[in-house]
């Protein structure tokens, strides 16, 4: 296992305007998960503008070097499936889209990979797209374990990322 628990996402490196919405969901309970509704509902947080500061202090972090990944075992599986099915939203990189909302998938832990599909295909999420749902419903365990293996071992450079600046603008 790597540095992180496995069941935590690497957030740092995440792609911003995703943190954004993310956080946004976890304060207005859109995306079920307890422990992180104590901390979005503190006043503090509950506010959009703190979310877009945490959100920008996250995206400009390091990714974690070395996630844990999975055995191995179907990681070629995993490969195929994402380049088929995956690559154009979360790109062939899996750097995601950066304007846009589609999360980055390199540089996370297996385990959190593999429960975050889990829990697309059980629709703990109320902001994906139906199809996308259904269509990780028809994942049987050897698809998901491979694409969440496949991932977690895509750790290169990715990507060159926008930055921030303090003033709000965003440039490359
Ligand atoms: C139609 C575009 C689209 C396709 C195709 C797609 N995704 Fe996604 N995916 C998204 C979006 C958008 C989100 C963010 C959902 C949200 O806001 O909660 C997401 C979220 C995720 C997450 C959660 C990431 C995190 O850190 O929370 C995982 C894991 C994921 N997708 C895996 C996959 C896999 C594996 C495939 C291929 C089988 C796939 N996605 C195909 C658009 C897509």
């Amino acid at each position: 296992m790597g540095r992180y628990g496995q069941r935590h996402s690497a957030l740092a490196g995440q792609r911003f305007a995703y943190l954004v919405r993310q956080l946004a969901n976890f304060a207005g309970s859109q995306r079920e998960s307890t422990e992180m509704h104590g901390v979005a509902i503190q006043p503090a947080i509950d506010d959009p503008q703190s979310w877009v500061d945490i959100a920008a202090y996250l995206d400009h972090r390091a990714p974690v070097a070395h996630p844990q990944t999975g055995s191995g075992e179907y990681a070629g599986l995993g490969r195929g499936i994402f380049h088929e099915q995956c690559a154009s939203c979360h790109g062939a990189d899996a750097g995601g889209d950066k304007e846009g909302f589609v999360p980055a998938l390199r540089h996370q832990n297996y385990g959190y990979l593999e429960r975050q599909m889990h829990k697309l295909a059980q629709g703990y999420r109320h902001n994906v797209d139906q199809e996308l749902l259904l269509f990780m419903r028809s994942f049987d365990e050897h698809d998901m374990r491979g694409t969440a293996d496949y991932l977690s071992r895509l750790t290169g450079p990715g990507e060159a990322k926008k930055i921030m600046r303090p003033d709000g603008v965003v440039v490359n």
